[in-house]
């Protein structure tokens, strides 16, 4: 295309769609909002920030992220279906760049057996469906799902019609995560050399990691002329996920000197945002993860570190810090001052504003009167862990757990409710003082649950490390996530389950008020989007 730079790389984040598609990845709207908020101070260039048509959350999150970030395109997906295209449109259109991502298979085996329709009769849907897109929005991308299996020849008549009918993008998925970089190459050769309007168009890669290829294919997909890459932070997404922003973003970065490519991305906010992710999801970082894995630049044997001490060059091939990983030695504890905290939350990479800094500085000071040494561990549990107020509809007040080998745990507990003065208290028995304490909380917020997971984890080595942990609670209405950080485990496993109680009540709250909008919802209508609101 005339006047962009040829070697820049789109990133097109698929974290809040694809990503939150995978099981265990689901996030309620303010979630998702922070989310986009976090990607767009990342650089990324597009947000995908949901599937409209496929739920009135969906549709609401999408609507909301539209108006709550500036910078990137913020696109919804959509079926070759006028009713989704509406809705994809009626969810983006407020954002300042809306984008309608429209997407229909093209593989000879899914239009058979899934599609149950014709080559011809696919790009007939095709041409009706981007021309109606284009009609209502000026940037369009179409994907030709399971494109790696789809036929050449019948994917370039796809590729064109869809450009002719105003799709400025042509996503080229390997929807199974079937297809090997010699192929990915091949493939977007094929397509830049036989489609008579392709300099129209940026060709996108979508690459699956089934075969853990997703990111070898991607940037084979870059050197052979795509632009857009579609991928999710740590790699979450269906199955194997997606390919990974940061491995993609990191890798053309620290080897520009054989690839020559570049990306928008301000690498130094990706360890904050893959630690965002997690902390709102509740699933860890796996130590060995590239780029944000605990150990991505661990050098524990004695040989590495004798390397790193004469040359880090010997082993280290990215600067820690050029991803947001930063060693300080400015130690916190009891008598450090707001001003010394926020310098560690800013060299940390957090930007606090001031009414919340107050709060965290006296939330620090209330730990170090329980902890001696404050690790930077337990400062990023105390950021992550700030619970929204406005979310907050029950709040722990005090408690008392009674518990021993020879006698029935009990547990007495107060909340707050919000919006009044008013105490709550209850007493419960258990097996132990955690089944105590759950069963405190559903006396008192009178609505039923049942745990789901729960696991405890030290954040810290020391004897007096904060416990964090992770609860998963669920009632007829799905499953809810929450977490929560102590020296006390016990307060640490009430605080967890109040803030998966907070979102079920929530989620309860808005489904009650209903819809804004007038239109009927799908969640059953992909194979691989059945299971999204069951977790
Ligand atoms: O994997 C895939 O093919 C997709 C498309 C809907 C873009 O996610
Ligand atoms: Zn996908």
């Amino acid at each position: 295309m005339e006047g962009i730079d040829k070697n820049r790389v789109y990133i097109f984040d698929t974290t809040l769609r694809d990503g939150e598609q995978a099981p265990g990845y689901s996030m309620n709207i303010e979630e998702k909002i922070r989310m986009a908020k976090m990607l767009e101070s990342l650089g990324v260039d597009i947000i995908e920030a949901g599937f409209a048509i496929s739920s009135p959350g969906d549709y609401a999150s999408v609507e909301a992220i539209s108006t709550a970030v500036e910078r990137p395109v913020v696109a919804s997906l959509a079926r070759a279906l006028k009713k989704d295209i509406d809705a994809a449109y009626g969810a983006v259109r407020n954002a300042k760049h809306p984008r309608i991502h429209v997407f229909l298979a093209t593989s000879d085996l899914h239009l058979e057996y899934k599609l149950k329709i014709t080559r011809e009769e696919a790009l007939k849907r095709i041409e009706e469906a981007v021309t109606y897109a284009r009609s209502l929005c000026s940037d369009v991308e179409f994907s030709l799902e399971d494109a790696t299996r789809t036929d050449y020849e019948y994917m370039a008549r796809v590729v064109e019609k869809a450009i002719d009918c105003g799709a400025s993008t042509i996503n080229l998925p390997d929807t199974v995560g079937y297809s090997t970089p010699d192929e990915i190459k091949e493939m977007v050769s094929y397509v830049k050399s036989h489609v008579r309007n392709i300099d129209k168009a940026i060709i996108s890669m979508h690459c699956h990691n089934d075969l853990g290829l997703a990111v070898a294919n991607t940037i084979s997909g870059i050197e052979a002329g795509a632009r857009q890459v579609e991928c999710t932070l740590c790699g979450i997404g269906e199955r194997a996920g997606n390919a990974a922003l940061e491995e993609v973003v990191m890798a053309l970065k620290t080897r520009s000197d054989k690839f020559g490519f570049h990306t928008a991305i301000r690498t130094e906010e990706i360890m904050k945002s893959a630690r965002l992710l997690s902390s709102t999801t509740g699933v860890r970082i796996s130590p060995s993860k590239a780029i944000v894995g605990d150990n991505a630049f661990a050098h524990e044997s004695g040989i590495h570190q004798h390397g790193m001490m004469a040359n880090s060059m010997t082993y280290e091939i990215m600067k820690p810090e050029s991803v947001g990983v930063i060693k300080t030695n400015l130690v916190l504890g009891k008598h450090s001052g707001i001003h010394a905290f926020s310098k560690k939350l800013e060299e940390m990479g957090y930007q606090i504003s001031k009414e919340h800094m107050d709060d965290l500085f006296s939330a620090f000071k209330k730990l170090c009167d329980k902890k001696k040494n404050i690790s930077e561990r337990d400062i990023m549990a105390l950021v992550e862990n700030r619970e929204n107020p406005d979310e907050q509809i029950w709040a722990l007040d005090s408690f008392v757990v009674n518990s021993g080998n020879r006698m029935t745990s009990t547990a007495c507990i107060s909340l707050k409710k919000s919006g009044s003065d008013k105490i709550y208290q209850e007493v419960a028995s258990g097996t132990g003082p955690v089944y105590a304490s759950l069963r405190c909380v559903e006396k008192i917020i009178k609505h039923p649950f049942s745990l789901e997971e729960y696991q405890l984890e030290a954040l810290t080595e020391d004897r007096d490390a904060q416990g964090e942990v992770f609860v998963k609670i669920s009632d007829r209405s799905g499953v809810y996530r929450g977490r929560g950080v102590s020296t006390d485990v016990i307060e640490a496993s009430i605080l967890s389950c109040l803030n998966a109680v907070n979102k079920m009540l929530s989620n309860h709250a808005l489904s009650d008020g209903g819809s804004a909008v007038n239109m009927s919802f799908e969640n059953d209508m992909l194979l691989e989007h059945t299971d999204k609101r069951g977790i």
